[in-house]
């Protein structure tokens, strides 16, 4: 498969098209954590309010794993999913009474924690510590399954088990934070779920699915 083609007109779109938001603006790994953890089934639109509040209330790890439980689960009021909070709480606490208030500094410590599955964990080695590990959520699948054509049902373990593979062989070693925040942000713009606008964009002339006319058909899933 062709990726440098892929690789390289992605992460020159990525610049000129991202938008401005604060976990993006730091290599704090509490504080991309914390952002992961809201925005997990959560859109950025709805995560970002949650996110400035937790981020002003509780600046540390240490902060938050010093708060009230109740006002800690309060501040989650309407994000739903509440075990993301009771996890998060727990984890602050892990880190502070297990690591000395540092986070583990690779992936497969980082898997230890509580409430960090392998999304979260590739996200902070990635954003963090510049570990070259590949993300993959809603928007990676949707983008690698349109371009590189894959039809491997998304949402079995053999399909996500492809999909991490294929995002693993191309991840550029000397940027794989960037590369990892270009593909879900390419995701949310522009290579969208429904009615994307292949007309303007820059990666069409590689994509598979535009080329055949199967946008409307990529990623597969199951029906439910
Ligand atoms: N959704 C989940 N993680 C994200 C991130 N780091 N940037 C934008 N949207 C996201």
């Amino acid at each position: 498969m062709n990726f440098e083609a892929f690789v390289h007109r992605l992460l020159e779109w990525y610049p000129r098209h991202k938008r401005d938001l604060p976990w993006r603006n730091t290599d704090d790994p509490y504080i991309i954590w914390l952002s992961e953890i809201i925005l997990q089934q959560t859109r950025v639109a709805q995560g970002l309010p949650y996110f400035i509040r937790y981020a002003e209330n509780y600046p540390s790890v240490q902060d938050l794993a010093a708060a009230q439980e109740e006002e800690v689960m309060r501040l989650w009021q309407g994000l739903g999913y509440y075990s993301r909070a009771r996890n998060l709480h727990a984890c602050a606490k892990e880190v502070v009474n297990s690591h000395g208030g540092k986070f583990p500094d690779n992936y497969k410590s980082l898997l230890q924690l509580k409430g960090v599955g392998s999304y979260t964990a590739a996200a902070i080695a990635s954003f963090a510590f510049g570990e070259s590990v590949a993300v993959v959520d809603g928007n990676v699948f949707r983008v690698l399954s349109r371009y590189f054509g894959v039809d491997t049902e998304i949402a079995s373990t053999k399909g996500k088990k492809e999909f991490e593979a294929l995002a693993n062989r191309m991840i550029p070693k000397d940027r794989p934070g960037e590369f990892n925040q270009a593909i879900m942000e390419f995701g949310a713009l522009q290579c969208v779920p429904r009615n994307p606008d292949c007309e303007s964009c820059p990666l069409k002339s590689g994509c598979f699915a535009y080329r055949k006319g199967v946008v409307g058909e990529l990623p597969v899933k199951i029906k439910k």
